[in-house]
C-alpha cells in the first residue's frame, strides 16, 4: 500500500499497487472527470504528479498516443492508466464538479437554442396570428403585382428625359493635315509621271524593233525555200571506210 497526498485539499489516502489512481480517488469520494470510463480515450482524467514522479509506472502505448511523451515536462498523467510503486503527491485542482456542471448546462442550452433557430424548426402559432400573417402577405403580394404591371403604362409617362445618344457620345477627331508637304508631293508626282512615260516609250520602241526583225527573218526563210526546190537534192553517201588494222573478233567460218 502506498500513500497518495491529494492537493489542493492536502488529504491523503492509501492505494494498492494494482489499483489505478482514478478508481482509488473515486472510491475515496473525490471528483475526477472521466468520459470514457477509464479506457484511455478521452484524456479527461489528467492529474498532475507534484512529487514522487519516479514512483509511477511508465506510460503505455494508448496513453502515449493521447498525451505524448512529455511527462518529464508537464508532469501530467492519465489517472486511469497510472499505478504506483511508491508514495506520491498529486494535484486534482483542474477537476471541479461545479464548473463542469455549469459547462454542460450552458452547452445544452446553446444547443437547444440553435435548434429552435434553425430553419427546420416548427413554430406553433395561434389562429389569429396566422390570419394576420395571411393578410400581411396578401398586401405584399398585391403591391408586388402593381409594381410588375407598371411597365404597361409606360406611354402615360410625361417625363421628358433626354434621349441618350448612341455611340458613346464621342465624335471622331479630324485628320491632321499640317504635317503634309504639298510642294514636295507635287514634285514627286511629276517625277513619277515622267518615268512612267519614258518607260512606256522604251517598251514601244523595243516592240517595233522586234517586229521588224521577225519580218526580215520570215522573208529570208521564204526565199531559201524557193531556191532549194529548183535544184535536185542529192543524199550524201554515208559509208564507213573499213580499217585494215582493226582486228575482228568475229568467228570466221
Ligand atoms: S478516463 Fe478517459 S482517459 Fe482516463
Amino acid at each position: 500500500m502506498y500513500k497518495v497526498t491529494v492537493m489542493p485539499s492536502g488529504a491523503s489516502l492509501a492505494i494498492d499497487e494494482n489499483e489505478s489512481l482514478l478508481t482509488a480517488l473515486k472510491e475515496a469520494g473525490y471528483y475526477v472527470k472521466s468520459s470514457c470510463g477509464g479506457h484511455a480515450s478521452c484524456t479527461d482524467c489528467i492529474v498532475k504528479i507534484l512529487t514522487g514522479e519516479d514512483n509511477v509506472n511508465a506510460p503505455g502505448f494508448d496513453e502515449l498516443q493521447l498525451i505524448g511523451n512529455v511527462f518529464h515536462i508537464t508532469k501530467e498523467r492519465l489517472s486511469c492508466q497510472t499505478r504506483l510503486t511508491g508514495d506520491v503527491t498529486i494535484d486534482i485542482s483542474n477537476h471541479d464538479l461545479k464548473k463542469d456542471q455549469e459547462k454542460t448546462k450552458s452547452k445544452t442550452a446553446s444547443f437547444s437554442k440553435s435548434k429552435s433557430k434553425s430553419k427546420n424548426a416548427v413554430k406553433v402559432r395561434r389562429k389569429d396570428e396566422i390570419e394576420e400573417i395571411k393578410k400581411e402577405r396578401e398586401e405584399q403580394w398585391s403591391e408586388k403585382q402593381l409594381k410588375n404591371d407598371e411597365w404597361h403604362k409606360h406611354w402615360e409617362k410625361t417625363d421628358d428625359t433626354k434621349i441618350k445618344r448612341l455611340g458613346g457620345g464621342k465624335r471622331p477627331k479630324e485628320f491632321r493635315t499640317d504635317h503634309i508637304d504639298h510642294e514636295r508631293d507635287a514634285i514627286l508626282k511629276d517625277e513619277a509621271m515622267k518615268t512612267r512615260v519614258a518607260r512606256e516609250r522604251y517598251e514601244q520602241q523595243v516592240k517595233q524593233e522586234l517586229e521588224t526583225k521577225a519580218a526580215a527573218v520570215k522573208e529570208a526563210t521564204a526565199k531559201n525555200v524557193e531556191t532549194s526546190t529548183d535544184t535536185d537534192f542529192v543524199q550524201p553517201e554515208n559509208k564507213r571506210e573499213s580499217n585494215p588494222e582493226r582486228k575482228s573478233f568475229r568467228k570466221k567460218d
